[in-house]
């Protein structure tokens, strides 16, 4: 029996992997701020799959919580396989320009405490041998920077070279990281954002990751034609780059 942890479980994206692990026949731990909200979720995953769901009460903002997470969850709820960090923070870019403590949530929701706590998981899933596996949920907003999200698309690199280095750090173990880049998905954090165009589903996106797991491969772009649109940004002159309004 397998057992995954789901950090940030309320998200929209999370929910949706949830259902598909839990009708795979993963036992789940939902972590997340508040998680007592997610007892009418579990509670339905639970009736309809005959899995074992946990909440666990999660801020990844806050020290405590993070520090000896793994050992913590899997001490109360089990050992677990796979770690899947959902959680993000899209924040307001023209806020974070004049507001430090806007952009410090940025960077510390999304990449430093992102951090932290896949260096727990890391840690943890090392020590405990046999397969297991990190998901991670970065963005397409981190392979380039833009005046519109630069703080978040900083943490977001941030977090795509992490889970890069810590991929080549357990390359000879039998620890998988896969490293998620979506497009624009329909959740909450984009909801009534002006500019947004072929926005994926929350269920296309779990779909995507479950299938890129499986095959353990190493970076997704979710749907895959973002691939080829951020080859293209990427690719753009820096000198014609920096005048473009993006
Ligand atoms: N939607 C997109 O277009 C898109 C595109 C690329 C990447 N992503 C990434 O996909 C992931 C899932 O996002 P989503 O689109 O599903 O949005 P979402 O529904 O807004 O989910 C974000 C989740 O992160 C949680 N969270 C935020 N700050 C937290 C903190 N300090 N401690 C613990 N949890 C915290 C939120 O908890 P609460 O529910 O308690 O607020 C929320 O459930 C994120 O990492 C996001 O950056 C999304």
């Amino acid at each position: 029996m397998s057992r995954a942890l789901i950090l940030g479980a309320k998200s929209a994206i999370a929910q949706a992997l949830a259902r598909r692990l839990a009708e795979e026949g993963w036992d789940l731990v939902l972590a997340a701020r508040q998680s007592g909200q997610l007892e009418p979720f579990a509670a339905d995953l639970r009736l309809r799959t005959g899995r074992e769901v946990r909440l666990w009460e999660f801020e990844v903002l806050e020290g405590g919580q993070v520090e000896g997470l793994a050992a913590r969850v899997a001490g109360e709820c089990g050992p677990f396989e796979l770690g899947v960090l959902v959680f993000g923070y899209l924040g307001v870019q023209r806020r974070a320009e004049v507001d430090r403590a806007e952009l410090a949530r940025i960077l510390h929701t999304n990449f430093t405490g992102a951090a932290l706590v896949l260096s727990e998981l890391a840690g943890y899933l090392e020590g405990k041998g046999g397969p297991g596996g990190l998901i991670g949920i970065s963005s397409v907003a981190g392979d380039r920077g833009r005046q519109s999200n630069y703080a978040y698309g900083a943490a977001k690199g941030g977090l795509s070279l992490f889970l890069q280095g810590l991929r080549n750090r357990l390359a000879s173990s039998p620890v998988h990281v896969l490293t998620v880049k979506p497009g624009f998905v329909d959740t909450p954090m984009t909801r009534g954002l002006e500019g947004l165009f072929l926005v994926a589903s929350p269920e296309k996106v779990a779909g995507d990751i479950l299938r890129a797991y499986k095959k353990k491969k190493d970076i997704l772009y979710t749907p895959w034609f973002w691939r080829y649109i951020m080859y293209f940004i990427k690719n753009i002159p820096e000198g014609i780059f920096k005048r473009l309004k993006l």
